[in-house]
């Protein structure tokens, strides 16, 4: 058993007028658009989620939670990463932190930036200290359109 493992996960919505914008857990306010999604469309949630499965080589959350089902539907994606660390802890690793970037031309989302590290600290058990929150605009490449990578250290849950 590996005493470390690297995952990594991205996750990219489409974003429309008319609907929340969900980023880590946070409903962000004031934001002119949001995630077109069959769940709630947290791209942070699903990214991060994926980067857990993938550090123990477990697939993606759409194996998991496959769009096609309508059970899924609107799922609330704390949920989601709820059981996908669930799924890390069974095969004895926790995360030990969580880096991502999240790339989205409006809104500004500095000021938020301490408040989504700690809701994911929160959702993923961690020490705020070790959750790292980057943003990018995208230039104007990519107005409506939401972007998130996220890269995750694994250590043995029982360390
Ligand atoms: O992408 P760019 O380098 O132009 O971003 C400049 C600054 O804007 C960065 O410091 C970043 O933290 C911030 N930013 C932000 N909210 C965004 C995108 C970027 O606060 N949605
Ligand atoms: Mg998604």
């Amino acid at each position: 058993m590996l005493a470390y493992r690297i995952g990594y996960g991205e996750d990219a919505h489409r974003l429309e007028a008319g609907r929340d914008l969900w980023l880590g857990g946070l409903k962000i306010p004031g934001a002119p658009h949001g995630a077109v999604a069959h769940s709630d469309g947290d791209a942070v949630l699903h990214a991060v989620a994926d980067a857990l499965l993938s550090a123990l080589a477990l697939g993606d959350i759409g194996q998991y939670f496959p769009d096609t089902d309508p059970a899924n539907a609107g799922m609330d994606s704390a949920t989601i990463l709820r059981r996908c660390l669930d799924l890390t802890r069974q095969r004895g690793y926790r995360p030990l932190n969580v880096a991502l970037v999240v790339t989205l031309d409006r809104p500004k989302l500095g000021a938020l930036r301490a408040d989504i590290a700690a809701s994911l600290a929160r959702l993923l058990e961690l020490d705020v200290a070790e959750v790292g929150v980057s943003f990018k605009t995208s230039e104007g490449l990519a107005l409506s359109h939401v972007q998130v990578r996220v890269t995750t250290l694994m250590g043995r849950a029982d360390v």
